[in-house]
């Protein structure tokens, strides 16, 4: 259980057992800190390793409950890190993985956070929650707030994909299509909370979505561990990973750092690379242009949802964690993250999302100018699954065989 709630701008401490959103003096996000020099004696990388719970709560003294049992869980985490053989444009790495995240329940990496937060709010008592969603935080926020009982109102972009509109209708949500941007729906939530009383569960305005996140850099190490045969805790040279609001690549950070004050590992740090789409990357036009915040990306558009947010409350968060990893950022076309997905696909036997797409491209890219050597190791992150973006993919010419024909193989050879 979390010991403190300080806000990430200013420091400014928060009470612990209160519901909380953003910093009271600033608005920054606020984030929570553990007792881990009291932790330290008990908490090793050996007693997690013996324990037989398969959910990102085998991490639960790093997270915001007092015993693993009060998790509000689907058997989020624990998802395979695969090892890339080396095969057609994947030739040129002989040491890729990639973090498979849409092993996790609604297919997507936001499982993890939406465990957290509503476990979290859960217990201090909220009954409705709401967000803002690019599509894949709607169906997890839907699913955990079913499985512990809450309302869950959800505002989307019209063009959100349509998977993730419909597993929320399915799932009971109450959804709201909005003529507009992620952005423009926070402002409905924002608005709705205060005169409705629902909970804010955006991304960073609600502390413990990062928490879940986070677990995704305590994983990989045991994950790299297993890869090389050995107990010792281990990190990549280099992960690479889709961000939009970026609580993933803040929460892996966060991870890295506790993990140290833990002595599970060392100062070492992967280089954190941060990929975003052409059509939506203020980000990477912040690092570009060494900028601390990032101004609003105008005409935000990208098939690749999850990264199609024009404007992030943790901005200098990210902009920090990829600075000080010796990281950088980049930005990769729409045509290139479908292709990345195909290739993928084709390649690995992996149906990623766009944005898992994306991060593909991007190595390939890297590699190409020489930013990445071709030994180093290098995980990548699929966030999530491609099935929920059938609708990108056109399959309309496909040949119907007529089973009544005798002939009717004689097509195959033809096509
Ligand atoms: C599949 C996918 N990848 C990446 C992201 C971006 O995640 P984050 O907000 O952690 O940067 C999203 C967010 O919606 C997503 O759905």
């Amino acid at each position: 259980m979390h010991t403190s709630l300080s806000c990430a701008a200013c420091g400014l401490a928060h009470p612990i057992g209160r519901l909380q959103n953003l910093c009271s003096a600033c608005a920054r996000p606020l984030v929570a800190g553990y007792d881990l020099g009291s932790l330290k004696a008990r908490f090793t990388p050996e007693v997690v390793q013996r324990r037989t719970l398969r959910s990102m709560w085998r991490f639960s003294e790093v997270l915001p409950v007092d015993a693993p049992d009060e998790a509000v869980s689907l058997g989020e985490g624990q998802t395979p890190l695969l090892r890339c053989p080396s095969r057609g444009p994947f030739a040129r790495f002989s040491n890729l993985y990639v973090k498979d995240e849409s092993f996790n329940p609604t297919a997507s990496f936001k499982a993890r956070g939406m465990s957290a937060a509503i476990t979290r709010a859960a217990r201090l008592g909220v009954t409705s929650v709401a967000l803002p969603s690019a599509g894949n935080a709607a169906g997890a926020a839907t699913y955990y707030a079913a499985r512990a009982g809450l309302e869950c109102y959800l505002f989307m972009p019209q063009d959100t994909p349509p998977a993730n509109i419909i597993e929320s209708v399915v799932g009971g949500a109450r959804v709201f299509l909005v003529n507009g941007l992620i952005s423009d729906c926070g402002k409905l939530v924002k608005r709705g909370c205060a005169e409705f009383g629902w909970f804010d569960l955006s991304t960073l305005k609600e502390p413990f979505r990062l928490e879940g996140k986070k677990t995704m850099g305590y994983e990989l190490a045991f994950d790299l561990a297993d890869a090389h045969r050995t107990t010792s805790l281990r990190l990549p040279d280099v992960i690479l990973y889709p961000a939009g609001g970026g609580t993933g690549l803040i929460g892996m950070c966060k991870a890295f750092d506790e993990m140290q004050q833990l002595g599970w590992i060392g100062s070492q740090r992967p280089r954190m690379v941060l990929v975003q789409a052409e059509g939506c990357a203020p980000i990477v036009r912040a690092y570009e242009a060494g900028a601390q915040h990032a101004e609003l990306f105008p005409n935000a558009a990208t098939v690749a949802a999850g990264l199609r947010v024009p404007a992030a409350v943790g901005d200098f968060m990210m902009l920090r964690a990829v600075r000080e990893s010796g990281g950088t950022a980049l930005a990769i076309s729409d045509h290139d993250l479908l292709e990345g997905v195909r290739e993928l696909a084709r390649w690995q036997g992996i149906y990623a999302c766009p944005e898992g797409g994306a991060v593909w491209k991007a190595a390939q890219r890297l590699l190409a100018t020489g930013w990445l050597k071709p030994d180093e190791e290098i995980v990548l992150f699929n966030t999530g699954s491609g099935l929920k973006y059938n609708h990108l993919f056109e399959v309309d010419d496909l040949p119907v065989l007529d089973h009544n024909d005798p002939q009717c193989l004689n097509r195959v050879l033809k096509t």
